[in-house]
């Protein structure tokens, strides 16, 4: 064996760095934010060997935390063998440059931000989801572009690696090979921007169809490992890929489900929240939560173990209002039942605005019927109660409206098929011709 394989040396080893900030009102304590980015660290492979936090009276504008502070944590973080310091919160371009330097070429310095863009970056399959996450990593990377970090990006062959600025060696009259890269990856922005603009207009089309055909679509939002995709395999048999990690749905998975009355609407399972998700992310991956924007009515599922659970509602409700999510009916679904027991379920947030709760395991299927139920009961209230009447030939819409609505009185005259019918309204806008007042 020839030796300069280098063996493998396992995961990388991060240190974690929280600040919190005198008068500032963060969502979550500084210890369970950390929890999470533990998580977070987990998720893209990486072992967790310490954490510090400091209490600030102001961030500092050079080195994030304060400069003893920094002296500190190299110390620890040498002893403790880590390669990597993790800082909870996104860091400035100039707080990144002055970490580096701190800490020297040896330690690699990442902020939350793009630890979840490159969970994101491993977890994209389809081609939409991988373009929506280079442009974010690109946008985010730009203004913080450093010749130590291109010199990295070219290593790992991360997305400005792939984007091609490791091949530019091609300099303008008087450019440094920074301003190429910038360049470069301004031209490659540029162009994702365009890709995704093409399927989000394919998309677009898609969905046009589909509103035609008077589907109604009903959208899953949630904290991230809140068990969406679960109860979305839970209600429809999907072929689904589930795992106790944060951000393992990227794309969205839609599929048909019935109701009790043998209606059927379509289910969608998209991108799962986080506290301090990086606005290039939800910039980017617009096009993805337009489909969320199009529902009918959501469900917001709800780990109800999790002792963060308020948080975690606000953080989907104000991501959701970033999105501009009309407002459509929401129904609180609070998820793994089976761990909580007979202990009584926590408040229902007072502006959430939810037109009903249901308590369900997803896992072990509890309470399906009742959810069940909820959506059926929640699409009526948005629903026109109307009655058609349709000519003897035309049975294919008899036919498509006990699929698609729910139809409650069928009976024959001599003019036709007289139907009592349910309906969202974008069916009725194509039945409309049809209605009689009897
Ligand atoms: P993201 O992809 O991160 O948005 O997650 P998600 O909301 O789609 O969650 P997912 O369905 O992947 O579930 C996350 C974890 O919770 C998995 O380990 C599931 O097995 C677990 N889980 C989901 N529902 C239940 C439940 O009802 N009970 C229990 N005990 N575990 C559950």
């Amino acid at each position: 064996m020839p030796d300069y394989i280098i063996s493998d040396t396992g995961p990388e080893r991060a240190y974690l760095v929280g600040a919190s900030e005198r008068g500032s009102r963060p969502l979550l304590s500084v210890d369970d934010s950390l929890n999470e980015l533990a998580l977070l660290a987990d998720t893209a492979g990486m072992l967790v060997v310490g954490r510090a936090t400091q209490n600030l009276n102001r961030i500092d504008p050079a080195t994030y935390i304060g400069a003893g502070k920094v002296e500190e944590i190299l110390a620890a973080v040498t002893a403790a063998d880590a390669e990597v310091v993790i800082f909870d919160d996104e860091l400035s371009p100039r707080h990144q440059r002055e970490l580096e330097k701190r800490f020297g070429e040896a330690i690699k310095i990442l902020d939350r931000s793009a630890l979840i863009l490159d969970i994101f970056a491993q977890h994209a399959n389809t081609r939409e989801g991988a373009l929506q996450v280079e442009l974010a990593q690109y946008e985010y990377r730009l203004p913080r572009l450093t010749r130590q970090w291109t010199h990295l990006a070219r290593q790992s062959g991360g997305a400005a690696g792939r984007g091609g600025t490791g091949g530019v060696g091609l300099r303008g009259p008087g450019e440094t090979q920074l301003e190429v890269d910038r360049r470069e990856i301004r031209r490659r922005i540029s162009k994702l921007r365009q890709e995704i603009e093409q399927v989000r207009m394919h998309r677009s089309r898609h969905r046009s169809q589909r509103e035609r055909a008077g589907v109604t679509l009903v959208a899953l939002v949630g904290y991230t490992n809140a068990g969406k995709s679960t109860l979305l395999r839970a209600l429809t048999g999907a072929d689904v890929y589930i795992a106790n990690q944060l951000f393992a749905t990227l794309d969205p998975t839609t599929r048909r489900v019935e109701l009790p009355t043998g209606r059927s609407v379509l289910l969608t399972d998209t991108v799962g929240f986080i506290q301090k998700l990086p606005t290039t992310l939800i910039v980017a991956f617009r096009a993805t939560l337009e489909e969320i924007t199009q529902a009918d009515l959501l469900l917001h599922v709800v780990d109800v173990t999790h002792p963060n659970v308020l948080q975690h509602i606000e953080t989907v409700e104000d991501t959701l209002a970033e999105i501009d999510m009309p407002s459509v009916p929401r129904v609180l679904v609070w998820n793994k039942m089976d761990l909580w027991g007979n202990n009584p379920l926590p408040p229902l947030p007072e502006d959430g605005d939810y037109i009903a709760q249901v308590a369900v395991s997803a896992e072990k299927k509890l309470g399906m019927n009742d959810l069940l139920s909820a959506i059926e009961t929640a699409l009526a209230s948005t629903m026109y109660r109307v009655k058609l009447l349709l000519p003897f030939e035309r049975g294919d819409l008899v036919s498509y409206l006990y699929e698609t609505a729910s139809v409650e009185s069928n009976q024959s005259t001599e003019e036709g098929v007289l139907l009592g019918v349910q309906m969202p309204a974008a069916l009725y806008q194509r039945f409309k011709s049809y209605q009689v007042t009897r």
